[in-house]
């Protein structure tokens, strides 16, 4: 038995917050009637890990928690099965993604990081064969959000540019991969030479240093960066061009550049996660496209402090996989 553990918030030294046990504590809220254990076969880190570490979205109270939103593994009846993560309240009858009293797995409910994890019956989704275990784990945060973002939200069609910022996050790899197969131009920058030359053998069309000056005007932005590429991704938009914004890694209090935004018609977009159905797609579309995650390293669950240690140093390009 093993169990990636926060302890107790740190919000400016999260690693020392980590722990790896021998056995889960006990949950602080039980799981309500009808949920099912998965046996874990691979997990994935995600950057919502780090901001638990650091207490964010998860309060002292609900600790210790075992972390990890992502995990590939088999149900009770030996079906091979994708954990989808955002649980939303039982009487939500819309879609998940707007129930208020939603939260993610490690948020409230024990998470994925252990050997077994309860879910309810309804966010188990079937694994194509096609895929590994290692694969599958990587889908359900970072890829999920990137699908969600390019397909559902941006507005984009099929030979338009698009410029992922950060190009060696786990959810811009992902908007990479899926950006190229979608028929995009796909556009990226990064702080770093060796991840511009990742994600140019990865399929980005051009590479740009943070803040660069683009050649011409792109038709959406997809940020996750946040205040560190902000000011540059509205000025990167064409007017009525449309920023696409699921998290703010660097900080969240940029200046909104009011004026640009309604001169422009630009469109800002909030996006978070997806939907069961939209998870399902997404695990369609590998398996019959062949496009797999990126995956940096895949480490035993024991060695998690290693993956972490990697993630924030920024060292990591993709994802991060742990197996119990
Ligand atoms: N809303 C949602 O549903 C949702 C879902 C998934 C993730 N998120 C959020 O999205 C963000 C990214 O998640 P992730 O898992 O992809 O994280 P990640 O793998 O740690 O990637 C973050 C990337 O941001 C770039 N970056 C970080 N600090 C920067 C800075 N100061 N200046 C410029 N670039 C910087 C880096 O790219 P380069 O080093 O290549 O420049 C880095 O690789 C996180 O904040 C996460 O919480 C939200």
């Amino acid at each position: 038995m093993v169990a990636v553990v926060v302890t107790r918030p740190s919000p400016e030294n999260p690693l020392s917050a980590l722990e790896v046990r021998d056995s889960a504590p006990e949950p602080t809220t039980a799981p309500p009637a009808g949920w099912v254990p998965v046996t874990v076969r691979a997990a994935a880190i995600n950057h919502h890990d780090v901001w638990s570490l650091r207490g964010v979205g998860l309060t002292a109270e609900r600790m210790p928690m075992v972390l990890g939103c992502d995990a590939a593994g088999v149900d009770p009846e030996g079906n091979e099965v994708v954990v989808h993560a955002v649980l939303s309240d039982p009487s939500w009858t819309g879609e998940e993604t707007l129930d208020p009293r939603r939260s993610l797995l490690s948020e409230v409910y024990p998470g994925t990081f252990s050997d077994t994890v309860l879910v309810p019956r309804r966010n188990l989704v079937p694994k194509p064969p096609e895929l590994s275990f290692a694969d599958a784990a990587c889908l359900p945060t970072a890829w999920l959000t990137a699908y969600r973002m390019l397909f559902t939200q941006s507005g984009l069609n099929p030979g338009d540019t698009v410029l992922v910022q950060g190009a060696g996050g786990g959810v811009a790899t992902a908007l990479i991969a899926l950006g190229r197969d979608g028929g995009f131009r796909v556009w990226v920058t990064s702080r770093d030479h060796e991840r511009r030359e990742r994600a140019l053998e990865q399929g980005a069309h051009a590479a740009y240093e943070t803040g660069a000056r683009l050649p011409e005007r792109v038709d959406a932005v997809m940020e996750t960066v946040g205040e560190a590429t902000w000011g540059h991704s509205l000025r990167a938009l064409r007017p009525g061009g449309t920023v696409v914004v699921s998290g703010a890694t660097s900080g969240q209090a940029p200046s909104a550049e009011l004026q640009r935004v309604f001169f422009l018609q630009l469109r800002v977009l909030g996006s978070s996660m997806g939907t069961r159905e939209e998870l399902q797609r997404l695990l369609r579309l590998c398996a019959t496209t062949g496009v797999r995650p990126v995956v940096d390293s895949e480490l035993a669950m024991s060695d998690a402090a290693d993956g972490f240690e990697r993630l924030v140093g920024g060292e990591v390009v993709g994802k991060v996989v742990l197996v119990p």
